[in-house]
């Protein structure tokens, strides 16, 4: 296992876009100022993707711009097309990641082009972001399995992740977007994956549903890899991953990880009272346990 982990928060991200009721740029704003402050080094802040698609994340140039970055800290959003690319640099942004997935169906719901059609719409994009300085993520949904097709192949996500590596993504993230995998399977689909892309350039990206997603994270932990996606709280699915919950929770993955005497950087307490307040935003409980926890 690495000595140091980055977690990439993706709770202003994966975590807000699902939500139903509207909530605030100031508030988007002030999850993502609390969070700089906690040693995050990276914190996906929001997506440049269609408003017609994700309403609540409409406001993605407000929250960019609105937001107090912080040295040393990555502030990376999704972006689907050019015309993303072109909203995100018009107000700064310096990281981004693209996104597919590993299911033909999957994708047909959520970005309205198959797979290779999608890679085709993120060429000049790359070829953009390459010329800019612009670091590019990519990312690959549906993992360990789809909510439209079921059963993805391995050989499909090993497809889909080489591609992305070999059109420039410096780093991709693996996602079990419907939270269905286990960690035989988990650890299997790493190992595959990292036979064509070094393990150095993956992440790993858990959803809660079966309450398996810290479980994988340790299993792909001990593959070696040294970044993992969360969110505070626990909070996220995809509007169109029905059935899917949430991410795993930051406080969760930052409480094991100290356990495991593996460097974050992160301040746990204040990454947990940060969870607290977000639930408390949204009305519901914390969906960390460690959240919990250390609130009693
Ligand atoms: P489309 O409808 O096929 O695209 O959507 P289009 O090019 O025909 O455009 C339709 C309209 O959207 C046009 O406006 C465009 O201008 C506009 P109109 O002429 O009708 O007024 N438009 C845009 N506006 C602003 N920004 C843009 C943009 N692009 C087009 N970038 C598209 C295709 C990809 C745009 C759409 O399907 C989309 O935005 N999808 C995003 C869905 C999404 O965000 N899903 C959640 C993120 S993925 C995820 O959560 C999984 C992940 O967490 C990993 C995991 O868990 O596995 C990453
Ligand atoms: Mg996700």
């Amino acid at each position: 296992m690495k000595t140091s982990v980055r977690i990439v928060e993706v709770g202003p991200r994966d975590g807000l876009q699902n939500e139903k009721a509207t909530i605030s740029t100031a508030d988007k704003i002030a999850l993502i100022d609390r969070l700089s402050a906690t040693g995050l080094r990276s914190i996906e802040t929001t997506s440049f993707v269609s408003p017609k698609w994700v309403p609540q994340l409409a406001d993605a140039a407000e929250v960019y711009t609105g937001i107090h970055k912080q040295p040393g800290v990555r502030y990376p959003v999704l972006v689907p097309n050019e015309q993303g690319y072109e909203r995100a640099r018009a107000v700064g942004v310096d990281e981004i990641a693209v996104f597919t997935a590993a299911s033909e169906a999957f994708n047909r719901k959520n970005i309205n082009a198959g797979i290779d059609e999608s890679l085709q719409r993120f060429a000049p994009v790359m070829e953009r972001a390459r010329a800019d300085g612009v670091a590019v993520r990519g990312y690959v949904s549906t993992v360990l399995g789809c909510p439209y097709q079921g059963e993805v192949p391995l050989s499909d996500v090993v497809r889909v992740a080489r591609a992305l590596h070999e059109m420039g993504c410096n780093e991709v993230s693996l996602g079990d977007t419907i939270g269905v995998g286990t960690p035989g399977k988990a650890r299997a689909m790493l190992l595959a994956v990292a036979q064509e892309v070094p393990i150095g350039a993956l992440a790993v990206h858990f959803h809660d549903t079966y309450g398996q997603a810290l479980a994988n994270v340790l299993a792909c932990l001990e593959e070696g890899v040294a970044v993992v996606d969360s969110s505070v709280s626990g909070t996220g699915g995809c509007p169109y991953a029905k059935g899917a919950s949430g991410n795993v929770a930051t406080e969760d993955v930052v409480y094991m990880l100290h356990g495991l005497g593996v460097e974050t950087g992160i301040d746990l307490a204040q990454l947990a009272q940060t969870g607290r307040w977000l639930a408390t935003l949204l009305g519901r409980e914390t969906g960390s346990k460690v959240g919990k926890a250390l609130a009693a």
